[in-house]
């Protein structure tokens, strides 16, 4: 080990030992110790003259910036499950939530939300008329993870629009417009849609673009759920990159994927589609490593003919968790029909290429998202197994890439794709977001049959300078904040609030 650093002090909080330090840059891991001193590291190096109020053992362990979860819904959980189990259990210690063009706020509803914002609840968690008490909500009462937010549009539409089958007229764009300006005054980091879904799907891309043109002079990125990921993803690719480039913003295209069997393999297309655009315009892209989608109940995707597995039903809850062929044959019908009576609710649809996935996977500047749905009964398992699969099953164990890769698609690269400062990196000065994992046992448990079980090999997660979960429970501990873009620290001087 080297030899003590300059600033090694005598005590402080935290001192995590002996790990091999991957620092998220895709930098080769390091033998070293590391200090902990309010919600910062202090020093890294030999810190054997360094006492720690709170010592970690990490001694053929990898100790890593704590993951950046890029895609969630988890607008809700933070509130309704704060611990964030099935978040800090992998690793993660922030999320992106607002995804898909569904936030929480700002809209207030008396009546159930059309799907698929009913993802996030009924309407008695449709509270929060503007982004700032949101804002104020997690502030008061944190979660164990720190959250940044994208305001949907999907979200805006529900609330500025008596119908949503139709473009927004001029006076409903201007009202979203200035919804997404006063949010991100409050603290959003961006704007999500969902084009796919019955709640956007007549928006055309002008209207996307007038209501993104808003990011631009605030700062804040475009972040998309394409209208098609099937047989006219391509088209949608350039949809995107189209509202980037009009707007003058970053993109995101969220879960990249091509769906259906016709579609298997287009992904060599879309990736070198991705990687020319890049030369032009800033683009992200992350990824969940699973072959199976998850969403609302969608009668399109059903009459594909693939296998799907229910995930809720308001009606029939008891329907969670079981093949939708299964549950048509025993009602005398068939799957659409069955599909039609357990509405309200959700499925999980098996549309997806093994190959595709590796292929998006390994692309250099994937990042990792979830997209998990912590509120479905029988949650699609990617929900609680996301970055530890990375982690075991496509870095380890199969080798599509080394570890310190894979560290750094769930670390370093969100960080600066999502302009979250001082996180997503080991360094000293650095927030002390951190995980201790076991590079040789780490693994998802969660399954399609089993979906609600805690990854293997994670030894403790800390977030600002917290222990979060440690032997696999959660402390109780809530050190997480709302994170502003470019300032990573909660409320920034400049902001308005
Ligand atoms: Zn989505
Ligand atoms: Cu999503």
């Amino acid at each position: 080990m080297a030899a003590p650093p300059a600033e090694a002090p005598a005590r402080c909080d935290l001192v995590i030992r002996g790990g091999e330090v991957i620092d998220g840059t895709g930098a080769p891991r390091r033998r070293a110790d590391l200090a902990v001193a309010g919600e910062r590291v202090v020093a890294i190096g030999d810190l054997g003259r360094t006492a720690g109020a709170v010592e970690i053992d990490a001694s053929g362990r990898a100790v890593a910036p704590g993951f950046i979860d890029v895609h969630t819904h988890d607008d809700r959980l933070l509130l309704s499950g704060p611990d964030m189990a099935p978040k800090v259990s992998q690793g993660v210690t922030t999320v992106i939530a607002g995804n898909c063009g569904i936030s929480l706020a700002p809209l207030r509803l008396t009546r159930r939300p059309p799907p698929p914002l009913d993802l996030l609840g009924d309407e008695r968690w449709w509270h929060f008329g503007d982004f700032g008490t949101y804002a104020e909500a997690i502030e008061r009462a944190p979660a164990a993870t720190n959250v940044a937010m994208l305001v949907g549009h999907s979200t805006l539409r529900v609330g500025t629009m008596d119908s949503l089958d139709r473009p927004a007229r001029d006076g409903e764009v201007e009202r979203m417009r200035a919804l997404l300006a006063e949010s991100l005054r409050q603290g959003a980091i961006g704007l999500s849609t969902g084009l796919f879904y019955p709640t956007a799907r007549s928006a055309p891309t002008d209207e996307v673009v007038a209501i993104a043109g808003t990011l631009k002079a605030l700062g804040g990125l475009y972040v998309t759920h394409m209208r098609d990921e099937a047989d006219h993803v391509e088209e949608s690719i350039d949809e995107t990159l189209e509202i980037g480039r009009r707007a003058g913003v970053p993109v995101v295209i969220s879960h990249h994927k091509t769906v259906g069997r016709r579609n298997f393999g287009r992904t060599r297309e879309t990736l070198a589609k991705i990687e020319r655009a890049r030369a032009r315009q800033a683009v992200g892209l992350d990824v969940y490593p699973y072959i199976a989608s998850s969403s609302v109940i969608s009668i399109e995707r059903i009459r594909m003919g693939i296998p799907v597995l229910v995930s809720w039903s308001v009606p029939h809850p008891e329907a969670a968790g079981r093949d939708l062929d299964d549950v048509a044959a025993e009602w005398g019908c068939d799957r659409v029909e069955a599909a039609e009576r357990l509405k309200p609710g959700g499925a999980i649809y098996f549309q997806l290429d093994e190959e595709d996935v590796r292929r998006v996977l390994s692309y250099p500047h994937a990042m990792i998202g979830s997209d998990g749905l912590p509120h479905d009964a029988r949650p699609h398992p990617r929900l609680w197994g996301t970055f530890p699969r990375v982690l075991g099953h496509y870095a380890r164990d199969l080798g599509l890439f080394g570890l310190e890769e894979a560290v750094r698609r769930m670390t370093g690269l969100p960080a600066a794709c999502f302009g979250i400062a001082d996180r997503g990196v080991v360094r000293a000065g650095a927030f002390a977001d951190l995980v201790v994992f076991d590079p040789l046992t780490v693994i998802d448990r969660a399954t399609f049959d089993e979906p609600v079980r805690p990854a293997a090999g994670i030894d403790a997660v800390v977030v600002n300078g917290r222990v979060v979960w440690r032997a696999g429970a959660s402390t109780g501990d809530r050190p997480g904040r709302l994170l502003r873009r470019g300032s990573g620290a909660g409320p920034s001087p400049s902001s308005a609030r």
